[in-house]
């Protein structure tokens, strides 16, 4: 059965191959002199994403790490939308079997509006969609969809109009969608909600619903450009592609070339997994990647994986790279009290507030295996990407009240009576 949030695996939207691969001569600068050094000398500094030319919303040519740049095709162009990279820290979390360390990735602190794994994947395909000359880009998801709620964001910021089709239940399809969470973020910045019902979105599929979306606008004279479910085409791929880099540089720069044995992630829509995987498969990190599927089976995300690998010429196998779970529990976006409690008391035993959807269950799902097997974790280290989601709390409010008990009038007595 198909994830309800997935399609069948993309081709790259007109990714267009860069044909100037040529890296050209760069003004570098010291403290002493200014100078233009060669493409080999900057080779090393064009390796760093921690200099993202330009700054914040500018797009620049990109450049692959050195063992990737054998895939094809390579994206040209890249906007600068997160606030790269994102901190890494060691994550005391309790009751760890002897030896293991949990670290995590902060990608929830890529940016506020943001924030989260999307970004990532957005840097690549807005600047396709700017490219290709829209004016506009369509999107889909669930009705709390990050994705939906990144991309509405990041096209207000490049001055483009964004249409979302979001899917809620049949009983509230044709009512007001409300403020919560995602949409109020979308809401604010102006995106145009188009609502489908779940069993709509089941019998069309999400690429014909923004194919009928996408035809309305052309007929209405706009350019539109589709962005695929999660944002996850080979495209999109990409921006966990460099994420590998960036682990791999602040591994070595501020972490005395840590190793990591294990990457630990949720999977929603397959990209991040899929850029994760490849990159450190290809890369120097190595490190083995757990992906905790939050809404279909793993046989789904294994397909649709090596969908997108093949979209990139990849030549693996993504059985071989990457080591996929079940974790949706009781369904997409669907929480139980157990997880909640669990999210509860991560955030106050460690200060790291999990989304329910995603990283959530990812988390639970990692700590419950640690639990039953200690032995298969033992003295591992392990890192843990926080992806997001954390709007998604926002429609868990009533389920988590339960939870947080910790509050009292303020006693003022004396101070009133003196
Ligand atoms: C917060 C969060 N984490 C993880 C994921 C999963 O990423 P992907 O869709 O690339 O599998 C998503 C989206 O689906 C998400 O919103």
């Amino acid at each position: 059965m198909n994830c309800a949030l997935c399609f069948p695996p993309a081709v790259v939207s007109a990714v267009s191959a860069s044909s100037d691969r040529v890296r050209a001569a760069r003004f570098q600068s010291s403290p002493n002199k200014k100078s233009y050094v060669s493409s080999v000398q900057i080779e090393d500094r064009e390796a760093k994403p921690m200099e993202r030319a330009g700054g914040f919303l500018a797009r620049r040519k990109y450049n692959p790490p050195s063992w990737a740049s054998h895939l094809n095709p390579i994206p040209s162009d890249v906007y600068n939308l997160g606030h790269l990279p994102t901190p890494i820290h060691k994550w005391n979390l309790p009751n760890l079997p002897q030896g293991t360390e949990v670290w995590i990735k902060r990608d929830d602190l890529t940016g506020m509006q943001m924030g989260g794994n999307k970004v990532r994947k957005l840097e690549f395909l807005m600047a396709d969609a700017i490219i290709h000359g829209a004016d506009c880009v369509i999107t889909v998801g669930g009705i709390q969809s990050n994705h939906c709620r990144a991309t509405a964001v990041a096209a207000r910021y490049l001055n483009l109009d964004c249409y979302l089709i979001l899917r809620t239940s049949k009983a509230l399809a044709d009512k007001d969608p409300g403020l919560t969470g995602n949409l109020l973020v979308e809401r604010l910045v102006g995106a145009n909600v188009e609502l489908v019902s779940k069993e709509e979105y089941a019998k069309i599929g999400s690429v014909v619903l923004a194919d009928l979306l996408k035809e309305r606008l052309v007929n209405e004279g706009r350019k539109p450009y589709v962005i695929p479910v999660g944002g996850s085409n080979s495209l999109g791929t990409w921006g966990y592609i460099e994420t590998v880099r960036e682990i791999e540089q602040q591994a070595e720069t501020h972490f005395s070339g840590l190793h990591f044995d294990d990457i630990v992630v949720a999977c929603g829509s397959g990209g991040t997994i899929t850029g994760l995987a490849l990159g450190s498969n290809l890369s120097s990190l190595k490190a083995q990647v757990h992906a905790f599927s939050v809404c279909d089976d793993p046989v789904y995300f294994y397909d649709y994986s090596q969908g997108l690998l093949d979209g990139l010429q990849a030549g693996v196998d993504s059985h071989d790279i990457a080591n996929i779970q079940d974790a949706k529990g009781l369904g997409y976006a669907m929480s139980t009290a157990e997880e909640l409690r669990f999210i509860k008391d991560i955030a106050a035993a460690t200060g790291v507030v999990l989304d329910p959807v995603y990283t959530g269950k990812a988390a639970y799902n990692l700590l419950k295996d640690m639990d039953s097997n200690p032995a298969k974790w033992k003295g591992r280290k392990v890192l843990f990407m926080h992806t997001g989601g954390l709007l998604g709390l926002y429609d868990k409010v009533e389920q988590l009240a339960s939870t947080v008990g910790n509050w009292r009038k303020m006693e003022l007595h004396e101070c009133i009576h003196s």
